[in-house]
């Protein structure tokens, strides 16, 4: 079996060929995040048209370095929600289409299943079940992954996401598009301690978190001063040890209340290494183990989406001729392929 698979439900066109067998043999990836920079966020309208135009080019490409042809691919795999509309049409058109043409199966992938599952590209693949910690710019959840599709929340932002969190204060700060990375970069040369930011419902129980007070918690902290390089790496220090010191603190609450040892980190906010170092600290100190994804199949990519649609794909599942996305999308609400599905 081998399936190409294309993201595009957000501001990254990606388009990735996975191997059953041998693995993963090509991906590749186009950010928007230039294009976006001079509006502060991603601009849907814009987002579409780039991906139109960027999508078939990085197909071809992708192809290439994989050395495969198109009649030895098996399926088609996009990223069919949750995300843009617009952005998501673009990639469903595309992939329903060429699957179409090629007369073999179009499989709509899950965008948080794609993140859920991306540390099975790694050599050493994650127990089941396990805690997943799952961060990215819309969603903030843990969850208990007891195989593929059987997904049991945990608890989940109440408000904004870890990562809307970082792009906010990185907004407040003066910090160009995409602020999360540029934030954490700074964050290196801050001081700890300088400024202390709340962590959010960490004396309370549960697994819920809530990150919108931290923007006015620092719009505050820099009222009236005069925002150089120092200041700004000291507050950027501040945001990121209560948002990183929260995470961990809940995820590590997560192994305790369900009494497992395995913790996965997933989402582009695991790829702050403040909260990897954090996390691999914390769940050794227990006697466990945390998996992440490398830093590239953290944030937005296709291989992931490669590796739930090849999961499905084993598990007989396609779509009919509908070209269908959908913006929201409740992670519930996929069927289930049992235990250890994709090993
Ligand atoms: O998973 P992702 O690429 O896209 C979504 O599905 O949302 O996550 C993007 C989010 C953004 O909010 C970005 O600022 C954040 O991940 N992010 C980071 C880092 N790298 C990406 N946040 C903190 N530190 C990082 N190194
Ligand atoms: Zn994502």
């Amino acid at each position: 079996m081998r399936i190409l698979a294309v993201e595009s439900s957000c501001d990254e066109s990606a388009a990735a060929v996975l191997d059953g067998q041998r693995g993963l043999l090509a991906h590749v990836l186009y950010s928007q995040a230039q294009l976006h920079r001079l509006y502060g966020g991603v601009v849907p309208e814009l987002a579409s048209r780039d991906h139109v135009q960027r999508l078939l080019p990085l197909i071809m490409s992708v192809l290439k370095q994989a050395h495969t042809a198109p009649a030895e691919l098996t399926a088609v795999a996009y990223t069919a929600g949750p995300g843009l509309a617009g952005a998501l049409l673009t990639g469903a058109a595309l992939a329903r289409s060429l699957a179409f043409a090629l007369g073999i199966p179009a499989i709509a992938v899950h965008h948080l299943e794609g993140h859920l599952l991306a540390a099975l590209l790694e050599p050493e693949v994650p127990a089941l079940p396990h805690v997943a910690l799952l961060v990215s710019g819309g969603h903030t959840m843990l969850l208990e992954v007891q195989g593929v599709g059987a997904y049991r929340l945990l608890g989940e932002t109440r408000d904004d996401a870890a990562g809307e969190a970082f792009d906010k204060s990185a907004k407040l700060l003066g910090l160009p598009y995409p602020g999360g990375p540029e934030l954490a970069r700074l964050a290196t040369e801050g001081r700890a301690g300088a400024f202390v930011f709340p962590r959010p419902m960490l004396d309370r129980p549960g697994l819920e978190f809530s990150f919108s007070g931290l923007k006015t918690a620092v719009v505050h902290a820099v009222r009236g001063i005069e925002l150089t390089r120092a200041v700004v790496a000291d507050v950027a220090r501040g945001v990121e040890e209560a948002i990183v010191e929260t995470l961990a603190a809940k995820a590590l609450r997560a192994l305790d209340e369900t009494n497992l040892e395995t913790l996965v980190v997933c989402g582009g906010v695991a790829a702050n290494s403040r909260l990897r170092e954090r996390l691999a600290a914390g769940v050794a100190a227990r006697g466990g183990r945390v998996y992440y994804p490398r830093m590239e199949f953290c944030t937005d990519n296709a291989a992931m989406i490669a590796v739930a649609g090849l999961a499905r794909l084993k598990a007989g599942q396609h779509e009919d001729l509908g070209i269908r996305v959908r913006a929201q999308w409740p992670l519930e609400e996929l069927p289930p392929l049992g235990a250890g599905g994709v090993h």
